[in-house]
């Protein structure tokens, strides 16, 4: 099989090695590894260069780097050792949210037929893929951003600009929120790794929630309580 994109179906979410992209060949600790041929995908992953940003344990994403540009960012959800994993339900509200502007504009998504397996042994298995606009960072990271600051102790006007973007940040992550719940949703991963924004010069430009792989349907609009409930676990990272 001519192999573009390969990784690991991994049982943790915190390991960093799982997936490599040096010359998008595969050196894993994991015995699981996946495969999808070349041929199925489109254009932009083909010619691109993938950046590894994170692998779970349904998906991985990888920037797209092309002439000395990378303005998208590939998803790509497999079906899972769960087969009743709703792989396309993620695509579907992923979609919708890009619609309302509440999740990154989608340019393309689709369908491939790859294989999953330990090296020896292979079975079939489905990928979903979803190429987004690229999102400059994670408001977890920007949080850790300001922990390094007031560790370093030196700039106080840039720590408090760093502050104020929070503010506005998980205000805007509140006003969206309520869109998702006035959508029939609301998600029940809320965390800063999940709401990622871009920043021109020094300021939040344009906040979005990602990740829509654990939505939940709501029929009632969102409570006080319910937005205190968001505000606390974006202002309180347990980790
Ligand atoms: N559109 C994007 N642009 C840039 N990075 C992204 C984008 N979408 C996701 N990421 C990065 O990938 C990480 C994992 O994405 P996510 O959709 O949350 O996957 P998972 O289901 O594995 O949690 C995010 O925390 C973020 O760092
Ligand atoms: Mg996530």
């Amino acid at each position: 099989m001519d192999t573009i994109v390969s990784g690991s179906v991994k049982e943790s979410r915190d390991s960093q090695d799982c997936w490599t992209t040096e010359n998008l060949e595969v050196k894993l600790p994991s015995p699981w590894f996946y495969r999808i041929p070349n041929s199925c995908l489109p254009e932009p992953i083909k010619s691109g260069r993938l950046e590894y940003v994170s692998c779970g344990e349904n998906a991985s994403v990888f920037l797209i780097h092309k002439n000395d540009e990378c303005k998208y960012a590939v998803k790509i959800i497999h079906d899972g050792t769960d087969i009743n994993f709703p792989a396309k339900e993620e695509v579907n509200v992923s979609l919708l949210m890009s619609d309302h502007n509440i999740g990154p504009k989608i340019f393309l998504f689709g369908e491939c037929q790859g294989e999953c397996g330990d090296g020896s042994s292979w079975f079939k298995i489905n990928f979903h893929f979803i190429i987004m606009e690229r999102m400059q960072t994670t408001l977890l990271s920007y949080m850790s951003e300001l922990d390094l600051l007031k560790n370093g102790k030196i700039d106080e006007t840039k720590i408090q600009s760093y502050e104020e973007n929070i503010e506005t940040i998980i205000n805007t992550a509140v006003d969206l929120a309520r869109s998702i719940w006035k959508l029939g949703y609301k998600s029940s991963d809320v965390h800063g790794g999940n709401l990622m924004f871009d920043l021109e010069h020094g300021k939040p430009l344009r906040v979005r929630w990602i990740d829509f792989e654990t939505m939940v349907r709501v029929k009632e609009p969102m409570t006080k309580r319910d937005e205190e409930y968001i505000i606390d676990l974006l202002r309180n990272p347990p980790f």
